[in-house]
This record gives structure tokens, C-alpha cells and sequence, in this order.
């Protein structure tokens, strides 16, 4: 862990430092899921497939909000924002994307999961968030959480 930067936020240093991390971490594994979305963008085939390309478009595009406003979060805290490739591909929980996969329902299956278990862990960080003292961060984490859970909706609605 990098030193803080100095701030005016009046959150203890070792609380900050939890708080980055976990941010950071958040930001890896939404590259993570970022990438496989665009994957299931650019593989899926089926009879509805400019439906289902643009959705996953959609859905990438939110990731992306999602994980800046995170990555953001941890540098206003003071921290080193972001994870290396190298790193997120260590870090991250997700199950490596099958390159196979093309039929539409299939893709949607493998997506819905994997977006699942990221809003699942947001939904955590919310309350983990709360316990460091840290209600902006809490406030994010959900609001991220809702969207997730909002663009999961579209897709589950497929199956
Ligand atoms: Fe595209």
C-alpha cells in the first residue's frame, strides 16, 4: 500500500487506507466483467442477436460509469486509484469467460451470473463500507449495487 495523499477529510488514515483498497479491488473486478460483457457483445448469435449486442453494449458502458466513479472514490480518499491488468487478473473472483460460447441464451446465462456475483459483492461492500465509518463510500457502493441489480433485472428477464 502507497502512502495517502493529504486531505481535509476528517476519516482516520487506516480507515482510508481500508477503504481504498476495497475500492480498488471493486474497480478491478468491474474491468473484470467489463471485459466479458464486451465479449458476449461482440460473440453472441441468434435470431435476436442486435437486441442482445446492443444490451451488452448498454451494460458495458454502465460498468465503465460504475467502476470511474469508484476508482474516483479512492483517490478524493487519497489513495492510489485503479489495479494493474496483471493484478486484476490475479484479484479477480470471476470465472474466465468461455470463448466458445455464442448461442444467445447460453451468453445470456454465463452474463446474468457473472453480473450477478458482482452486485453481490457490491451489495456486501455496502455494509463493509458503513463499519469503516464511511457513509459517501456506502452511498456509492449502492448506488452501484441498484444499477447492477437494475441491468441484471434486463437480463434475467431473457431466461
Ligand atoms: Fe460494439
Amino acid at each position: 500500500m502507497t502512502k495517502l495523499n493529504k486531505t481535509a477529510i476528517n476519516l482516520d488514515a487506516s480507515l482510508r487506507e481500508q477503504l481504498v483498497a476495497l475500492l480498488n479491488q471493486r474497480v478491478g473486478l468491474l474491468m473484470d466483467l467489463y471485459i466479458q460483457t464486451k465479449l458476449a457483445h461482440w460473440n453472441v448469435r441468434g435470431p435476436h442477436f442486435i437486441a442482445y449486442h446492443e444490451l451488452f453494449d448498454a451494460i458495458a458502458g454502465h460498468l465503465l460509469e460504475a467502476q470511474d466513479s469508484i476508482a474516483e472514490r479512492a483517490a478524493t480518499l487519497g489513495g492510489s486509484a485503479g489495479m494493474t491488468v496483471q493484478d486484476i487478473a490475479q484479484d479477480s473472483p470471476l470465472t474466465t469467460w468461455p470463448m466458445g460460447t455464442r448461442q444467445d441464451h447460453d451468453v445470456i446465462g454465463l452474463l446474468a451470473e457473472r453480473l450477478g456475483q458482482v452486485s453481490n459483492y457490491i451489495r456486501q461492500d455496502i455494509d463493509s463500507s458503513t463499519k469503516l465509518g464511511d457513509a459517501d463510500t456506502a452511498d456509492l457502493f449502492t448506488e452501484v449495487s441498484r444499477e447492477l441489480d437494475h441491468d441484471l433485472w434486463f437480463l434475467e428477464a431473457h431466461l
